[in-house]
């Protein structure tokens, strides 16, 4: 049976709409990952924006629990039910049904389609929760079949913030004959009772300060994880063994030559889990990286790594097991397919990163194991983080096989020493003013405004509201700088990468245009006093625009032109289009070569001479999809989409670009880069900024001939250079032949003196001329002193003389016998430590 497909198939006919899965990497800055079906959902509980019609939905999410409140990646590979990645199927009630229909539905679908046995099913409610108990009354084989469980158990919330409920959970028994362990009983830490839907019933929000608040609606959010009933239906007591996984086990245990077996097998399991979270977390445009989500990606990756190395593997083999990963899922996420080789190119090159380390990481374990009772050390284990690239959790995790533990307080103590790092959080990246604004009201009364720039670029707008710095509304602006929301406007807001237009509301400058939750705001500085309902003309900065749209075209076609000729993996990571330059971060796994960057940069002028009407064309997402046209992934996009075809370029994209690519003149890339691991960055500029940029060159150039003196500046500057080495060399040469005054004391060659150049390499030499000396140079820079002594065929001590006369100079210093070094502070009383050296050396000679 296809569970997925079932499920969504049993929801959809009973009204529910069917939304995809949507992106890991959720649009939330209080969460890392989607890590339930529901946070794609979270404005909609919350009431933050309207409900949607109709208000129940279905979906299977691809979710990740790994780092963040949930988090499942310390128990992967030892329960047989884990997974740091997995699919949720879930129904949704955005306050339409409630619990009863709830229940009713989730036991229909369980025993009706899925046909699972009655007298093997259990459900627990949250101990408070007489109705949810008296409703599933009316379904399971009796009372005995249902548990009250507390807030640990059935109340579930997001996150530390956000929607929130009492909850209550369906369990499936697979049989007491099977499993055996304390632990084993329902509601336990045991495998034989397998929760496999949990039926959420929303009801409140809790805020950063912990309080709860209602919800405006009581709500539903249901998650059945599919892995699990999967081992239901095919008779298997860990989701590991099913065909969910099996492939990849079994593709393992080739790799590494060993039969797996369950008892033995959590590596088998750690890496059959890791390689699903890492290949989708890449195909999402997550890179290993060192902090935020990255850095959950690597240490998932590193985990991995080192299970494969206890079964014998020392060799990039993660990458290996994406196509068997395709053969499983491939068909339903076909971006996996799509990206496959790049993300095999990028896990080979994060495994040769680790294993360059491993070794020697593992050398320095196992040598502080030993030394280890019970607690392992916390400088250790900061120690293996920062220079062998062992993430805490992986040390936790090799301690953990000897039940041991690590001293976690150390090393968080260390850690936060290291400032830069400590910056990695990635909570309270929201913008807490925007999310405080009134733009719920404003969506509520007025709705989205509607943007009539892509063929104005002047419009009489009436003002419908006007709100201050802060986003709250008010009746009138006379002052400082606040936003307008306009009915109709032809000022283009910030999005896609595309920066915000400026221009004139009135005799107002606009300074910005940005989106909130869908308004379009004009940000402007207030010089003439402006009233909500008033008529106004708005103006775009027209210049500004037209320099923008061609900066947003070239980028489309940079875009394309990578994909000719670096390949079908480039994605888009991130752009800005501004009106003078443009910036593309693209997923690829090592520098674009100089040949490269000109076969772009010729074959994007090339489009720009041949010239081609763009062409525009708004079509539901299905189409457009067909139609070949590069959607941005984990982009939300309505039900219809722009399709904008440009020459050979086709993109969904919502911004504002030429009539026709000629209109970008020239195209001229300044800069390639790396942004982070798998990820580079192209710099361009088009039309009058590349003849700008052209200018200021030539006018750099210019000065540089002057400077010189010379037209051919690569000869000038070769020239240059040789002079330079040549007077470097005399310099050097001159010091170092400078012959120092000698004196023999009792038929040792003596010298005391100051010397300009190299005093250790001096010291050598000198000691090369003769078979007995004792040498004791001094070096006076930048108010400083350093002194060595050099002792050969002398009884003296070379450290002896260092001792006697370093304190002379306000310094100290030690070494060999015959060999003695120190530092002072004193350069003035330089003359004195001479002195006294001698009559060292005189007295003991
Ligand atoms: N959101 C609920 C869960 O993840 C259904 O368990």
């Amino acid at each position: 049976m296809d569970v997925r497909a079932e499920y969504l198939k049993y929801f959809k006919n009973l009204g529910h709409e069917v939304i995809e899965s949507a992106p890991l990497v959720p649009d939330d800055a209080t969460l890392l990952f989607t890590n339930a079906g529901m946070v794609p959902f979270k404005s909609i509980f919350t009431g933050a924006v309207p409900r949607p019609t109709p208000p129940i939905r279905t979906s299977c999410q691809t979710c990740i629990r790994a780092g963040g409140k949930h988090n499942d990646l310390d128990n992967v590979g030892y329960t047989a039910r884990h997974h740091t990645f997995f699919e949720m199927l879930g129904n949704f009630s955005f306050g339409e049904y409630f619990k009863k229909e709830a229940i009713g539905y989730a036991w229909e679908f369980v025993t009706g389609v899925l046909k699972l046995p009655k007298e093997r099913l259990y459900v627990s409610v949250y101990e408070k929760d007489d109705e949810a108990y008296e409703l599933w009354k009316a379904y399971v084989i009796d009372e005995s079949h249902i548990y009250r469980f507390g807030e640990k158990d059935n109340f579930w919330a997001m996150g530390d913030t956000g929607p929130c409920g009492p909850c209550s959970e369906i369990y499936y028994d697979q049989g007491a004959e099977h499993f055996k362990g304390e632990e084993d009983y329902m509601g336990g830490d045991g495998d034989r009772f397998l929760e496999i839907w949990n039926l959420v019933f929303m009801q409140y929000e809790r805020s950063s300060d912990g309080t709860l608040s209602p919800l405006p609606k009581p709500s539903i959010d249901t998650g059945m994880g599919l892995e699990r009933v999967q081992a239901i239906l095919e008779g298997k007591f860990s989701n590991y063994d099913t065909q969910l996984f099996m492939p990849l086990i079994n593709h393992v245990a080739k790799l590494c030559g060993i039969p797996y077996e369950y008892e033995k097998g959590a590596s088998y399991r750690v890496i059959a889990d890791h390689i699903r979270s890492v290949s989708f977390l890449l195909a999402q445009g997550v890179n290993f990286d060192k902090e935020g989500r990255g850095y959950v990606l690597r240490r998932i990756l590193r985990r991995a790594v080192r299970h494969g190395y206890l079964l014998g593997i020392k060799e990039p083999f993660m990458y290996k097991l994406v196509d068997t990963l395709c053969q499983i899922m491939g068909s339903h996420y076909t971006y996996l397919n799509e990206k496959k080789e790049n993300i095999k190119e990028l896990i080979r090159l994060e495994e040769e990163r680790f294993l360059a380390t491993i070794s020697a990481g593992l050398e320095l374990f196992n040598a502080e194991l030993a030394n280890t009772k019970d607690v392992f050390s916390g400088e250790v284990a900061f120690k293996l983080y920062d220079t062998y690239g062992f993430p805490l959790d992986l040390t936790a995790d090799m301690l953990r096989e000897k039940g041991l533990s690590v001293d976690s307080a150390k090393f968080d103590e260390l850690m936060n020493k290291q400032k830069a790092r400590a910056k990695a959080s990635w909570k309270g990246s929201g913008d807490a003013k925007a999310e405080s604004g009134d733009f719920k009201e404003l969506l509520e009364e007025f709705g989205e405004n509607e943007f009539v720039g892509y063929d104005n670029l002047s419009w009489n707008s009436r003002i419908l509201a006007l709100l201050d710095e802060n986003f709250k509304r008010v009746s009138s602006l006379s002052s400082g700088v606040g936003y307008a929301l306009l009915d109709k406007t032809p000022l283009y807001a910030r999005s896609g990468g595309q920066c915000g237009d400026t221009g004139f509301v009135g005799k107002n400058e606009v300074l910005d245009t940005t989106k909130h939750f869908g308004l379009n705001l004009a940000q402007i500085k207030v010089k003439e006093p402006l009233k909500v309902d008033q008529s106004v003309e708005v103006k775009v900065n027209e210049s500004a625009r037209l320099q923008t749209r061609r900066h947003h075209s070239a980028t489309h076609l940079l875009h394309a032109a990578l994909r000719k000729f670096l390949g079908e993996h480039i994605a888009q990571a991130g752009s800005s289009v501004e009106p003078n330059r443009l910036r593309f971060d693209f997923s690829h796994p090592k520098p674009v070569t100089s040949q490269e960057l000109e076969q772009i940069e010729s074959w994007v002028n090339a489009q720009i001479q041949k010239g081609a009407k763009a062409k525009t064309e708004i079509m539901d997402i299905e189409s457009a999809k067909n139609s070949g046209a590069i959607a941005l992934f984990g982009e939300k996009y309505g039900e219809m989409v722009r399709v904008l075809t440009l020459g050979e370029s086709k993109e969904f994209c919502g911004g504002t670009h030429v009539e026709n690519i000629n209109e970008i003149g020239s195209f001229f890339i300044t800069k390639e880069s790396g942004v982070s691991a798998g990820v580079r960055r192209i710099e361009a500029i088009c039309a009058d900024s590349a003849t700008q940029y052209t200018n200021e060159l030539r006018h750099e150039l210019g000065e540089c001939e002057m400077e010189l003196k010379n037209t051919d500046l690569l000869s000038a500057i070769k020239k240059l250079k040789a002079e330079l080495k040549a007077a470097k060399d005399e310099l050097k040469n001159a010091s170092s032949n400078s012959s120092l005054e000698s004196f023999d004391i009792k038929g040792a060659k003596v010298v005391i003196s100051e010397f300009g150049g190299d005093i250790k390499s001096k010291i050598d030499e000198l000691k090369n001329g003769a078979d007995k000396v004792i040498a004791v140079l001094a070096n006076v820079k930048d108010g400083k002193v350093s002194l060595a002594v050099g002792v050969k065929g002398c009884e003296l001590k070379a450290g002896e003389i260092v001792s006697k006369i370093a304190p002379i100079i306000n310094g100290g210093g030690g070494g060999r016998s015959d060999f003695a070094t120190a530092g002072g502070k004193d350069p003035s009383r330089l003359n004195e430590a001479f002195k006294s050296a001698k009559e060292l050396i005189s007295a003991s000679l």
